[in-house]
Parts: structure tokens; sequence; C-alpha cells
């Protein structure tokens, strides 16, 4: 099994980095084998055209070459993800935004164009999704609202929401690892424990 984590963290230490690592830790004791994609230096979208450029018939950008296409690849070869992403004002970070705005574009999942033996890269793929808010810790809803919202329109399958901050990361840690250990072990969306 492939896991994607998907995060935005412009940081080598912190919070949100060793968040990350525990996912990591997690995913590769349920057995999986485990990716960081960090996303800070892809563009935000450019909106071509009058709303829509090649994303929309052909599913990928027409400015794929600044590290999307990669990006966007790999999206598709992992069986299973965690988004993880520090809260900034309330919201994801911003790479981590553009990138998304960017994937959910060419992922939308309705009729793919004329590639209909290729499946959207999320659609029915299990995501644990995690915000981590630093400061205040507000913004953690707002943000975590967010990331759903990117998961409905790409019809990936919610594992869990986690939240994770300054003052309960002690705990929270060992969760986020159970979370990713879970999945990788093949616990599936709506089985009862
Ligand atoms: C521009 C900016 C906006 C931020 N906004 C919030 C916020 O709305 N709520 C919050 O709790 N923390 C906020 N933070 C703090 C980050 O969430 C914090 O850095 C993040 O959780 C990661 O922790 P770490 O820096 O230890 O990795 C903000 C940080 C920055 C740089």
């Amino acid at each position: 099994m492939k896991y994607l984590i998907i995060t935005g963290n412009p940081k080598q230490d912190g919070l949100c980095h060793a968040v990350t690592e525990a996912v990591k830790k997690g995913a590769e004791a349920g057995g999986a084998i485990v990716d960081v994609l960090n996303v800070t230096k892809i563009e935000r979208c450019h909106v071509c055209g009058t709303g829509w450029g090649t994303c929309r018939e052909k599913h990928s950008c027409a400015f794929g070459n600044d590290g999307f296409n990669e990006a966007q690849a790999k999206a598709h070869e992992a069986d299973m993800l965690c988004f993880i992403t520090p809260v900034y004002w309330g919201e994801a970070e911003e790479s981590f935004k553009c990138f998304f705005d960017r994937l959910r574009r060419c992922e939308f999942d309705m009729p793919w164009g004329k590639q209909r033996d290729k499946k959207p890269a999320f659609s029915g793929k299990q995501v644990l999704l995690i915000a981590s808010p630093g400061g205040s810790g507000n913004g953690m809803f707002s943000c975590l609202e967010q990331l759903d919202r990117f998961c409905r329109h790409t019809r990936a399958a919610i594992f869990d929401y986690i939240g994770i901050n300054r003052w309960n990361n002690d705990y929270k840690k060992q969760t986020v690892f159970e979370a990713a250990k879970a999945m990788a072990s093949g616990r599936k969306n709506g089985d009862s424990i």
C-alpha cells in the first residue's frame, strides 16, 4: 500500500513537522510505504481562459511544469492519503490551498473527458485530515472544513478529522499515529471496531 502525506509546511521543525513524522511512523507500522509531498514550491492557479483551462477537458494543468505534474502523478499513485497543514488565518497554509485549487480542477469528479479509463486521483480513496493551529489554537474547525470541502469535490473518503495544537499534542500525536496505522492496516470507513 502506498500512503501519501501531502503537506504545505514551510518549516523543518515544530509542531506540524512532528505531527507529520507521527503519521509517517503510524502508516509504516501498519505496513505501508510512505512518501511525503511538501507542496510549498508549487505556484498558484493561473485561471486560464474564462475560468477553465486545460484542466477541464485534459485533466492536466497547462502550467504543470513547475512541479505540479509530478505532484499530481503522485496523487494518482497513492492508495491512501493524509492531508496535513499548519493553520494560517483559520485556513490551510497558502501553498497547500493553491495546490489543492489546481488539483481540484484537474480531478473534478465529473465525466472525465474522453479518458474514461482513468479514475480521478482521490475518488474513493481514504484520506486522514489534520489541521495544526500553533498560535492561538483558533481556526481548527474552519481549516478542517476547508479540507473537507476539497475532499467532497474530489470524492475522497474522509477517514477522520484531527485537530492538534500546542496543548494537546502529547496525546494527539499518539492519536494520529494510531489513525494512520489503522488505515494502513486495512481499516475501512464504516467498519465497526
Ligand atoms: C501567517 C500565519 C498565520 C497563522 N494563523 C494562525 C491561526 O489562525 N490560528 C492558530 O492557532 N495559529 C496560527 N498560526 C500559527 C501556525 O498555525 C503554526 O505555526 C502552525 O500550527 C504550525 O506550528 P509549528 O510552527 O510549530 O509547526 C499562524 C502562523 C502564521 C505564519
